[in-house]
């Protein structure tokens, strides 16, 4: 069986992380979540006060891109990977909604995403690997064998995030949650820097009207016929 590189971008929210992660133990490929690791440099300008809701000293941040160390580590007892920023465990704190509203700014920085996509580009190199993102199938890997583009509605997006954050003990709105998605969607796809956008020869699927189980079978079948 030869081993495949799977590109799957789309919009926020669209349960990305989800199939790509089922679809990676079902294979037995690495997952990598990229958007963990533009939410871990967030993070990490929020700490040193390089970015807030009302101000981004962008130079600062470039300037200490070098000091900024991002790496995947399995937690033994979900069998999940975690961010790791710094030799600090950040999973938790890089999922709240203060990252969220600040994390499409820090993105549309071309040297963050250089930054980043070289070492992303690195974890593929052996392929056997599902990464999802933004620009996995446009400029991380334009040559991956299997592109998926995921779109959902607004609304179905903003009610799975929203679930989320209160499952996990977050006070936010529904208002809140749904303007953030719609936000970032608008910064994503209109940045200068590899917008997000459905990369050529990409798989559409909209999965607002799909189970889970639904979603995952059809996308297992697309991987296994392109294996
Ligand atoms: O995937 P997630 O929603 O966690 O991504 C958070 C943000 O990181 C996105 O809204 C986008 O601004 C940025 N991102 C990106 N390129 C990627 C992955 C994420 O610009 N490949």
């Amino acid at each position: 069986n030869k081993k495949i590189i799977i590109a799957i971008d789309g919009y926020s929210s669209t349960g990305k992380s989800t199939v790509a992660r089922q679809l990676a133990k079902k294979l037995g490929y690495i997952y990598v979540d990229t958007g963990a690791m533009y939410r871990a440099v967030t993070l990490y300008a929020m700490k040193q006060g390089y970015i807030g809701s009302d101000h981004f000293y962008k130079e600062a941040l470039e300037n200490s891109l070098p000091l900024i160390h991002i790496k995947f580590e399995v937690n033994p007892k979900t069998g999940l990977a975690e961010v790791v920023l710094n030799d600090k465990n950040v999973e938790k704190e890089i999922r709240t909604l203060g990252v969220s509203r600040l994390v499409s700014p820090v993105a549309a920085v071309s040297k963050v995403r250089k930054k980043l996509v070289e070492q992303q580009q690195l974890m593929g190199k052996d392929k056997g690997i599902v990464m999802d993102g933004r620009d996995i199938g446009t400029v991380v890997f334009p040559d991956a064998e299997l592109k998926l583009f995921m779109t959902a509605t607004a609304k179905d997006r903003a009610e799975r995030r929203y679930k989320e954050l209160v499952e996990r003990g977050d006070k936010v709105t529904y208002e809140d949650v749904l303007k953030n998605v719609v936000n970032r969607d608008h910064i994503d796809s209109t940045r200068k820097d590899s917008p997000l956008r459905k990369a050529e020869g990409a798989i559409q699927i909209d999965n607002s009207n799909l189970t889970l189980d639904e979603q995952f079978q059809q996308i297992l079948d697309l991987a296994q016929n392109t294996i």
